[in-house]
């Protein structure tokens, strides 16, 4: 199983980053990514058995009981890569620290089950455009709205068909630990 962790954000965020979205689909030509699949990737774990669910979940629970819900502001549009294919993404203006203190613990809580932490400080940005066409495209003033971070989810991640599809395998609450599907 392809695997990664993420943090879900709250419907207000959601909808400003759609908002975004689709004043990027006024300028920008290339693949859009559906609310839906709006993330923030805490760790990406590729290729693991999925006999490691179990462990993995154990570990995030963990680790999230003891992390606090968090607020955070939406900021600038940026992109990686070329800039005739390039991703596109929206960042956070606000919520840094808190952002930096998520990653840096869910990855040294997963550590000892074989994830290799990055040491880098950790950028949180949110996918919302995959080969965009910046040569012939400007960007638009991004939406920005303030929302919560409350929830990581350990999800799988299918790459066979035409869009990538992402399945909740396990999913927990920042501070107040809940469950599904473990
Ligand atoms: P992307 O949105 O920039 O493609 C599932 O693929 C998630 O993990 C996506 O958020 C994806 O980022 C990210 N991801 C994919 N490959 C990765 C890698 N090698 N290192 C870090 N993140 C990766």
């Amino acid at each position: 199983m392809r695997l990664f962790v993420a943090a879900e954000l709250s419907e207000d965020l959601v909808d400003a980053l759609s908002e975004t979205s689709a004043r990027l689909r006024s300028c920008v030509r290339g693949r859009y990514v559906g609310p839906d699949l709006f993330h923030v990737t805490l760790a990406f774990l590729g290729e693991r058995p999925g006999t490691e669910v179990p462990r993995l979940a154990d570990a995030l629970e963990q680790v999230c009981a003891g992390q606090k819900a968090f607020s955070t502001t939406l900021g600038p549009l940026g992109t990686f890569g070329r800039k005739g294919s390039a991703v596109l993404w929206q960042g956070f203006a606000e919520g840094g620290s808190a952002w930096q203190e998520l990653a840096r613990s869910v990855q040294d809580a997963l550590a000892p089950l074989g994830y290799k932490p990055e040491h880098t400080r950790f950028v949180p940005p949110v996918t919302l455009m995959r080969r965009a066409d910046m040569a012939h495209g400007t960007l638009p003033m991004p939406c920005v709205e303030k929302g919560l971070v409350n929830t990581v989810t350990l999800f799988s991640s299918d790459l066979s068909g035409e869009r990538p599809r992402y399945e909740a395998l396990f999913r927990v609450e920042l501070g107040a630990a809940t469950s599904c599907g473990k």
